[in-house]
């Protein structure tokens, strides 16, 4: 089977790699893909959101299975132009990935299916999101209402902290909806199921990381690390939060006549204090693989991703079984100087030989790209994932920051307490 991966990160060569491995798969293609996806794939210089191109692609090369990968694809309405054509794809729809792409349409589609989430407004002008500012007070959370990057979320803790973030939603971010919801207090956790419109699978629960510098302090990043399966989340736990945050969403979507398949992403925040009835509420979701979770669940994956796929593109009935390793994986995110600000890019990346031959590690290229001379150099903000796996977590995370060690990249930025 020849299958395509749409995207250029260190999710989607986690993704070639592991198809790579399939027994079924006889050719991995990606579009676009980076250089160090083209060790385990044929990359095509074909962009996320060239919708046509990319049907025309799958045409022409006679692909029998898509997946993608990040949200901007899925937002361009790729799912829609594949599944018009009658090509497998893995993702959903550009209404359905509206879960992720609008903030208020997410927490309508919640009230409707009754999912534990913060209240909340919606404003489309300054004056009315000013005066519930004042009446309300912090701590308060304002979210524009498109697709961010997680530049959009505001959390204030100090009611002098609204005219800035006011000035930032109606300024440069040029919001036209906010979303105003309660602050919620907890740990973040996120866990993703795989549909395929009617039923969820779900995935090994995983953790990010998302502050740029150790003890989560600093500024909000993509994720600098990840590690799967996460102590922050019980058996139990899951299967609540499976029961009461992801089949609602998939029911209440199939019912809308907008059936959502594809990677349903929940971050949650779970109160330390309060039980679990109480305590579990919906942040966000996201329609796809979370970057840098995917790096670290796919490296356990035993079973055949191929049949996992091929039920959520509905190609096939068999619910798949999905076995894990009982080893653990951490995975550290090699970011380039100036991330998340201000990313240097075109920086030398080097020792990458050294780190390759570390056991029990694996090493995913995101933002990587070769210059003139055919030297590995950056193109500005994450750029590996190093994924070590062990038995015990001390194991994996010693395995990851071994070849961490290795790389050389002028004034990187890596964090040195994932998995602790
Ligand atoms: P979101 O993109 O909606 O997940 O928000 C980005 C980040 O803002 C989350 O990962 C949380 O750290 C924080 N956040 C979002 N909503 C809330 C909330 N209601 N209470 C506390 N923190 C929040
Ligand atoms: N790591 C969070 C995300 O992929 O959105």
């Amino acid at each position: 089977m020849r299958v395509l991966v749409v995207g250029s990160g260190a999710r989607e060569h986690a993704i070639c790699w592991r198809l790579k491995a399939s027994p079924v798969v006889t050719e991995v293609l990606c579009a676009p893909g980076n250089p160090g996806i083209a060790a385990v794939a044929t990359c095509l210089p074909v962009g996320v959101t060239a919708v046509d191109e990319l049907v025309a692609l799958a045409r022409q090369r006679d692909v029998q299975l898509t997946v993608v990968g990040p949200e901007a694809a899925l937002a361009a309405g790729l799912v829609d132009a594949f599944e018009r054509e009658q090509l497998p794809i893995v993702g959903p729809s550009q209404v359905a990935a509206q879960l992720e792409s609008s903030k208020s349409f997410a927490k309508e589609v919640m009230v409707e299916a009754e999912v534990p989430t913060a209240r909340y407004e919606v404003f489309t002008t300054r004056a009315a999101l000013e005066e519930y500012c004042s009446a309300r007070g912090a701590p308060l959370v304002l979210k524009a209402d498109g697709l961010a990057s997680g530049k959009g979320v505001f959390v204030i803790q100090d009611a002098r902290e609204f005219p800035a973030a006011l000035d930032a939603l109606f300024g440069p971010l040029k919001a036209e909806r906010v979303v105003a919801e309660d602050f919620l207090e907890g740990i973040e956790v996120s866990c993703i199921f795989a549909s395929n419109g009617l039923d969820v699978i779900p995935l090994a629960p995983a953790h990010d990381y998302k502050r740029l510098f150790d003890k989560d302090e600093g500024p909000n990043t993509g994720g600098m690390g990840s590690v799967c399966p996460t102590e922050r989340i019980s058996a139990q736990d899951l299967e609540w939060i499976q029961e009461h945050c992801a089949r609602p969403i998939i029911e209440t979507m199939r019912a809308r006549g907008t059936p959502f398949k594809g990677f349903l992403y929940a971050g949650l925040m779970v109160s330390q204090t309060l039980p679990r009835k109480e305590g579990i509420k919906v942040l966000e979701y996201n329609t796809r693989l979370g970057d840098p979770e995917c790096q670290s669940i796919l490296v356990r994956l035993v079973s055949d991703p191929v049949e996992l796929f091929r039920w959520m593109s509905g190609g096939s009935t068999k619910r798949p079984d999905l076995s894990w390793t009982s080893r653990v994986s951490t995975c550290v995110v090699v970011a380039s100087d100036g991330y998340p600000e201000a990313p240097a890019k075109g920086d030398r990346i080097s020792g990458l030989e050294l780190a390759h031959l570390v056991p029990d590690t694996v090493i995913f290229h995101a933002g990587t790209t070769l210059d003139a001379a055919g030297a590995l150099v950056t193109t500005g903000g994450r750029t590996l994932s190093v994924v070590g796996v062990g038995e015990s977590s001390a194991e994996a995370r010693a395995n990851a920051y071994k070849a961490v060690d290795l790389i050389q990249l002028r004034g990187r930025r890596v964090r040195r307490d994932i998995g602790i």
